[in-house]
């Protein structure tokens, strides 16, 4: 029976029998020796997802001072039923993720249809033809509870599969540039003796050339620039191996303005991308606890975070939001402990902060839902079948990515507490973590398994129409600072809703005028790190008391921001129930 691979937009690919592989190799033998007559070197980037797909499309439009190609680029990509579809779409010229940078669709199609420096195939033999081939696959890490990340595992298969199929077929002349993230010590402890140890069996006694050189890619509008135009830092096993990677690096990015760093040993490559992430996580989880203390103690962490980054030397600091989420931050401190026990062997633990970090941070979202039970609490009204609106699905402003993003788990917690969840995200079409949650991110490792009742969410769908989004809702989450909610305006929301909601802000998206116009239109607010809300609703309670009570003078009457029909809205709506 032949196996298929459907793409995100549900098309059928059949993937490949047998016979079929002769075949692809004949026609990536005449494109190769075409391309070698035009002077092109033969690059092959290993798996072609999110990142590899662009680095792919980066190097094939490198060009020389002339403006003539410089690399013929082969996208390999393994012939699974969840990833094959991608080899078919980018030979047509498309981008096989969503992207919100055009400039990855634009050239992928030019490097593919005008140019034709780009091919994308499932044949391993493939590598056979390359001068150099860049190592784009994954290397996950797996947690096995939610909250603690030392209970988790470096999941080592694919790269290793990676580095045996590359050293099978390989000439011993070829440059491999590992690019994926991986645990401090994989390329010289892992890598290079599976490399050798095949080159050995193959009768090659030459040393094998492999370096290390991690992605800063930053989904977004910048994708293709996050790649090319940015620094790196690389590294080779040996002297030759340095010389080639900063070759090909020269010849492939925009060094010239972004100049690499070379350091003295894979390790140190590997570590500087794992202590870079970790450093960001870190700063980022240690704003949680001040986070609380702001909530309990009337103090807005927007203005204090404001307020402390006008100093340069703070001048990165960021407000934590619901989480962290994205590929790389949750997980790239556990590579680095788990290096230290599983490559390195050291017994003890030197680990505090990183650990403790990406725990704060895998489980920060889960108090939106305290948050967001609260509010509703106060307008009177149970958690537990209560319809609520989450805005934003990704993991961070203005992107379509939801790799651990901090809203699935405000989902799953607040779907175990009886809520029905709706989702509306601009970026996103489909939420994959729900639709097949049994596969997502990998088979048995869904964050579905840490909740309970959460079957149902598999036929959870991503709402485009943000109006319908709202029609007869009991409360709004503000999840993520996507460009369209920054400027919703309370009075539309509430009109929307069909009357006052619970609002919950995740990430200092609603500025006072707009907490206390929700606030007077009967609305309950709660917001991380927000606590000068109450302030605000005390302010607008004291009002509407004044003028209940008909003590205000005609001048005051004027300065009050409460119009005629806001007052109807307010006696008829506004609810100041019990409190928390
Ligand atoms: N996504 C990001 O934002 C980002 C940022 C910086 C660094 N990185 C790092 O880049 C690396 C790749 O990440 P990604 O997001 O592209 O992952 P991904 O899962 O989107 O892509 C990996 C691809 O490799 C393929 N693959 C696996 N084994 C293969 C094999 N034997 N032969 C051919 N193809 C194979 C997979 O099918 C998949 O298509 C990771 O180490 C990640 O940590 C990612």
């Amino acid at each position: 029976m032949p196996e298929y691979s459907y793409s995100p937009t549900g098309e059928r690919f059949q993937l490949p029998e047998p016979e079929d592989y002769s075949k692809e190799f004949e026609r990536l033998k005449n494109l190769v020796n075409h391309q070698r007559t035009l002077g092109r070197e033969i690059v092959l980037v290993m798996g072609v997802g999110f990142v590899g797909a662009v680095m792919a499309a980066v190097v094939a439009d490198a060009q020389d001072g002339k403006g003539n190609p410089t690399k013929f680029v082969i996208g390999m990509q393994r012939p699974s039923t969840r990833s094959f579809w991608k080899i078919p779409l980018i030979n047509r010229g498309l981008t096989p993720m969503s992207t919100e940078d055009p400039e990855v669709g634009l050239m992928i199609d030019r490097c593919v249809n005008k140019k034709e420096t780009l091919t994308a195939t499932f044949s391993y033999d493939a590598l056979k033809l390359a001068e150099v081939v860049v190592v784009d696959v994954q290397c996950d890490y797996l947690k096995e509870s939610l909250g603690n990340v030392r209970t988790g595992q470096a999941e080592m298969k694919a790269l290793e599969e990676s580095f045996e199929i590359i050293a099978s077929h390989i000439s011993p002349d070829t440059l491999v540039l590992i690019e994926t993230t991986v645990a401090p010590g994989t390329t010289e402890q892992i890598g290079y003796p599976i490399i050798k140890k095949i080159f050995k069996k193959r009768g090659i006694e030459r040393e094998p050339i492999l370096a290390h050189s991690f992605e800063r890619v930053m989904p977004g509008k910048n994708y293709v620039a996050s790649i090319r135009d940015f620094w790196r830092v690389c590294s080779g096993v040996n002297e030759e191996s340095t010389r080639r990677v900063v070759k090909f690096l020269n010849d492939v990015l925009n060094t010239e303005k972004f100049p690499l760093t070379v350091l003295d040993r894979p390790i140190e490559s590997e570590t500087a991308k794992i202590v870079e992430n970790s450093f960001r996580a870190t700063i980022l989880a240690f704003l949680d606890e001040w986070s609380l203390f702001a909530e309990q103690n009337g103090v807005d962490l927007v203005k204090v975070i404001n307020a402390i980054k006008v100093r340069p030397t703070h001048s990165n600091m960021i407000f934590p939001g619901p989480g962290i989420g994205g590929y790389c931050l949750p997980k790239d401190g556990g590579l680095g402990l788990w290096a230290y026990r599983h490559i390195h062997g050291f017994e003890d633990d030197i680990f505090k902060m990183t650990p403790l970090a990406i725990d704060i941070n895998d489980t920060r979202s889960l108090h939106v839902a305290q948050l967001t039970r609260d509010a509703l609490r106060n307008m009177g009204r149970p958690i537990a079948s209560a319809e609520i609106l989450l805005l934003g699905a990704s993991y961070r402003e203005d992107v379509g990515d939801t790799r651990y993003s901090g809203s699935e788990l405000i989902v799953r917690r607040l779907t175990e507490m009886g809520a029905e969840l709706r989702i509306h995200d601009p970026y996103v079409l489909h939420w994959w973590e729900f639709e097949n949650q049994d596969e997502y991110p990998t088979s048995s490792h869904s964050l579905k398994r840490f909740f309970r009742g959460q079957e149902k969410l598999k036929d959870l769908r991503v709402e485009q129409d943000l109006k319908r989004g709202l029609h007869g809702i009991d409360a709004v989450i503000f999840a993520v600072r996507h460009q369209p909610y920054l400027n919703l305006d309370p009075d539309q929301v509430v009109k929307n809703a069909g009357g006052p909601i619970a609002v919950i802000d995740c990430f200092g998206i609603l500025d006072d005028t707009k907490i206390k116009r929700y606030f007077e239109l009967g609305c309950e607010v709660k917001g991380l790190g927000r606590g000068h809300v109450k302030r605000i609703k005390d302010q607008v309670r004291a009002k509407r008391e004044q003028l209940l009570l008909g003590i205000s003078g005609k001048e005051e009457k004027q300065d009050l921001y409460l119009s005629k029909k806001d007052l109807e809205l307010l006696n008829n709506g506004c609810n100041f129930g019990a409190e928390d």
